[in-house]
């Protein structure tokens, strides 16, 4: 294998994926995954979206002075401002990366309504004016896979010329198929003089469910960065998936001979860890990191396995860092059993969080007689999601229902520095819960989605709820578990208006350009 048959990989989970409604992240949050991602040997690491918010720009300043490895990039639409202010939070990276982008599509270009020559003009200055300031320029014809042929290979050459040196191919909508990603990559190689001077990325959309199968059709045709997020995060239905295409070019080095610089080891880890801070669940039998990708129930299946597992394996749950072993802990396993284990599952845990989570995990072992790895996976996303220092704390719940009678809670929770107690009904348990929280902290917000999951089997099993809610446009979700259904959906409700709460105390709508339109230029 040569080098020519090297694939970068580019994650844009702190960008592209952090801009998908209700996953926004806190500073350490995106500190957390930029080193992770910097860990696990990806490429380039896309911070953010600097001009966006006094708030990306910090993000985007730190990880840039933190990184180890990763090349680490800021986005910038096509305005000097905006370039300049990519340029500040980046430059202290040892490997800056300016990323600039406009929407080159007939449909795209109508929106700054500029003709086709004075949209030429604008890449010509804006990427001349970021190649100035950095000798590692991205380009984005924003829409390329409905930008007309001729078009696109004249702003591609006008880019090169003033000096990018990955030219990305965004198919935005989640519109092109694998035959024709493919074939515009292998038109763009041919028709555009310089375009063996740069790398070609491709940065595919799952809408139609082909952004894996169309990243890979693009490497196979000569593109040799895939642009990606951890769990397919992402607007609408989400970006190509990393741990999907990384470990179909593991598993299928065979057919496709090329390599990434990832650590699938570190896979598992990081799927849990996003889902956690961005509170999208990964669904269960998604590709890879689902909770269902490496079992097998069915009687046929499981006989196959325990003979041979490649009968009905083609990779091994070590190779993206899920344990084997699911051992069961009990409340006699010590702090450093669980240390061990936690590590194990992915997540580092120091001395101080470590006193926290064995609490929990002690008071968890006495209601449940044997605590699994996905047990300690939701204690874990619990611990995160809903900490001391929260505005709302809930402190105890009690609820009566049944017997034909309206369901009734009492709860007390803390509301800033205050404790407070309040009794209300409802229609059912978690109505009258949830009724009692509303009164107690009186918003606005609307309930978008509330999910229940069982952690594990039986009855004594952890749930695991997610709630997510929407206040004046902004989104934000809660996740917690716990062996009590309606307590841990009062704990997935409370967090998320906590995080509605910092999200509005952020947001200064004059800074943040995701309210005047990401896509104006
Ligand atoms: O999907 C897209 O076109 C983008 C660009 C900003 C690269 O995310
Ligand atoms: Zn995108």
């Amino acid at each position: 294998m040569t080098d020519t048959n090297r694939v970068l990989i580019f994650d844009t989970t702190l960008r592209d994926g952090e801009q998908s409604p209700g996953a926004t992240m806190s500073h350490a949050e995106k500190l957390e995954i930029a080193h992770m991602l910097d860990e696990m040997g990806v490429d380039v690491i896309e911070a953010g979206f600097p001009i966006a918010s006094e708030g990306d720009f910090a993000a985007v300043s730190e990880i840039a002075r933190q990184a180890q490895h990763s090349v680490i990039c800021g986005l910038a639409r096509a305005q000097i401002p905006d370039i300049d202010r990519a340029w500040d939070a980046i430059r202290h990276a040892k490997r800056p990366r300016i990323h600039t982008f406009i929407g080159t599509s007939p449909l795209h270009r109508a929106i700054p309504n500029l003709t086709m020559d004075e949209m030429a003009d604008r890449i010509h200055e804006t990427v001349t004016h970021a190649r100035n300031l950095c000798d590692n320029v991205q380009w984005s014809p924003m829409d390329a896979t409905r930008t007309e042929h001729d078009y696109l290979c004249r702003v591609v050459e006008i880019a090169i010329r003033a000096g990018a040196t990955t030219i990305n191919i965004p198919d935005t909508v989640g519109y092109t198929a694998p035959k024709e990603s493919a074939e515009l990559i292998r038109m763009l190689l041919e028709r555009v003089p310089g375009a063996d001077k740069v790398i070609f990325a491709t940065h595919c959309h799952n809408d139609l469910g082909m952004a894996t199968a169309n990243s890979l059709a693009a490497v196979e045709a000569g593109a040799r960065q895939i642009e990606c997020t951890i769990n397919g995060l992402g607007e609408r239905a989400g970006n190509t998936a990393l741990e999907e295409v990384v470990m179909a070019l593991k598993v299928r080095h065979d057919i496709m001979p090329f390599s990434t610089g990832v650590d699938t080891t570190k896979i598992m880890g990081i799927s849990r860890r996003v889902s956690q801070v961005s509170g999208f669940p990964v669904q269960f039998n998604k590709a890879i990191v689902g909770k269902n990708a490496f079992l097998h129930e069915s009687g046929i299946h499981q006989d196959g396995v325990l003979k041979n597992v490649e009968t009905f394996e083609i990779m091994k749950p070590a190779d993206i860092g899920l344990n084997e072993a699911n051992i069961a802990m009990g409340k006699h396993s010590g702090r450093a059993a669980l240390r061990s284990k936690l590590n194990d599952l992915g997540f580092e845990v120091g001395d101080n969080q470590l006193k926290d989570v064995f609490v929990r995990f002690k008071a968890l072992a006495d209601r449940k007689k044997e605590v699994y790895d996905d047990d300690l996976v939701a204690l874990m996303q619990d611990s995160a999601a809903n900490t001391d220092s929260d505005y709302l704390q809930v402190k105890s719940l009690r609820v009566v229902c049944g017997g034909g009678e309206p369901a009734t809670a009492t709860l007390t929770m803390v509301v800033g520095e205050e404790e407070k107690t309040v009794e209300k009904q409802g229609d059912g348990p978690v109505d009258a819960a949830f009724n009692s929280v509303n009164a107690l902290f009186s918003h606005q917000a609307t309930l978008q989605l509330y999910q229940v999951h069982a952690v594990t089997e039986g009855t004594d099993a952890q749930a695991t709820v997610s709630v997510r809610l929407e206040e004046d446009g902004r989104i934000a979700t809660g996740q917690a578990a716990d062996t009590d259904t309606i307590l841990a959906s009062v704990k997935a409700y409370v967090g998320a208006l906590n995080r509605l709460r910092v999200r509005r105390e952020k947001s200064a709508p004059d800074s943040d350009v995701r309210q005047v339109g990401m896509y104006s230029v």
